[in-house]
């Protein structure tokens, strides 16, 4: 029955889609993917795939410039590769990067579009859903920058992470510091540890939830966290396409991320919703619900039997942040709901090799502006670009030592 009237909507919506107006370039670019998004803005594309040491097959891709050094850019969570080159030349930091001469690589993590891939397990079972933002600071990240590496010949990468992208090389160089020697300078774009002056009402439901193992076992067994599905799809095609309707579907965004209208290109919201949500583990979000509840960043919280048998503690350990030896740059925005100003600064206090820290002026910045905002070149970008070249020279000049 709810089958019918599922598929009755879907009609309605489709139908209503097919009449609606949009910018035909808009509609092609929603339907592509990263590969094809680089292809079309004439830029040289490639695509790899990283195999990680518990079994994923991981699709990154790569705006290759020969020989120049390697940036690789983590998206964040529900993101994907598509977030660096969905918006075309001028406003997508894959190109630009590019343009500035360096050879470019757009990492990917288990789950998401391109990660959908296992040596053993399928989509379908509950086993292939079991990670969080630990396994993929743990395994992805570092998998990816071997790979990289090894196909370029450096000994050393350029990383910059958005959001969870941050939060997972920070587990990173908790968990396996031996990758920070491989890292020439780090950028952190909206960097999230600490949910302590979150204002995201999502992030706090979530942290409530924690307390209560009904919501927790019916929302959140181990599984993809709302699948996408044709309805879904089509709905919020719908939804973001029409001029009329196009609020909700911002609001909705903004409810997480923060509100800022003057950032985000309405124009361009058919692509985004395209390409995110693009795929996360109901577990990694509960991770970050347990960033909130229990303060601070922690190993994920299986309950008291099991923390005693996996951490022999209580509570799930922290993770060792001074661990984080990389040279590190914080960039961040006052109207970020998710990485507030106070929590960065939080941040800044644990992590050992802090050489910047930028609270961006613009009062209205967001935590998706930095990726998607209309402004993030000038604002930020333009910033990164002259941090990244300082070390730049120590790598070029050979005089890298550490
Ligand atoms: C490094 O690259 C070579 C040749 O491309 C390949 O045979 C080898 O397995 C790679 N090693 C790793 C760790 O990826
Ligand atoms: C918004 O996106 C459209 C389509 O890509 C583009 O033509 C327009 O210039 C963008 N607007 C701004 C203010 O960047």
């Amino acid at each position: 029955m709810s089958l019918l009237i599922g598929w009755l909507i879907w009609l309605f919506l489709d139908g209503i889609l097919a009449r609606t107006q949009l910018d035909p370039s808009v509609l092609e670019d929603s339907k592509l993917d990263t590969f094809e998004l680089i292809q079309k803005y004439n830029y040289p594309a490639e695509k790899h795939n990283v195999d990680t040491d518990d079994g994923y097959i991981i699709t990154i891709h790569r705006i290759p410039m020969l020989g120049a050094i390697p940036v690789l850019l983590m998206h964040g969570l529900f993101d994907a590769s598509t977030t660096w080159v969905m918006q075309g030349p001028t406003k997508g930091l894959g190109y630009l990067l590019h343009d500035r001469g360096y050879d470019v690589w757009m990492g990917n993590i288990r789950g998401n579009t391109y990660g959908r891939k296992h040596k053993f397990l399928k989509q379908h079972q509950p086993e292939f859903w079991d990670y969080s933002f630990h396994e993929i600071g743990i395994f992805d990240i570092p998998n990816t920058i071997d790979y990289v590496l090894n196909n370029t010949g450096y000994s050393q990468l350029q990383y910059i992470g958005h959001s969870q992208g941050t939060t997972s090389f920070f587990v990173m160089g908790s968990e396996r510091p031996d990758y920070m020697s491989k890292i020439i300078s780090m950028h952190a774009m909206a960097p999230v540890a600490f949910f302590e002056h979150t204002k995201s009402p999502v992030i706090k439901f979530l942290g409530e939830a924690q307390t209560s193992s009904i919501i927790m076992n019916k929302f959140f067994g181990t599984h993809e966290f709302l699948p996408r599905s044709e309805l879904t799809n089509t709905f919020s095609k719908f939804i973001c396409a029409s001029d009329l309707t196009q609020p909700i579907c911002s609001n909705m965004i903004f409810l997480t991320t923060g509100f800022n209208s003057d950032q985000l290109n309405l124009t361009m919201l058919p692509v985004f919703i395209a390409h995110a949500p693009a795929g996360a583990s109901t577990k990694q979000v509960m991770h970050f619900g347990q960033v909130r509840a229990l303060g601070g960043l922690r190993k994920f919280d299986y309950g008291l039997v099991q923390n005693l048998q996996r951490y022999k503690t209580v509570t799930p350990p922290e993770y060792n942040l001074r661990n984080v030896r990389a040279k590190v740059s914080l960039y961040y925005g006052q109207n970020d709901w998710l990485a507030q100003p106070e929590d960065v600064k939080l941040l800044l206090n644990k992590l050992p090799n802090v050489i910047y820290d930028y609270l961006s002026d613009y009062q209205k910045f967001n935590h998706l502006d930095f990726v998607w905002g209309i402004d993030s070149w000038d604002l930020i970008w333009e910033r990164i670009f002259n941090n990244m070249q300082v070390h730049d020279l120590s790598i070029r000049y050979g005089s890298w030592n550490k």
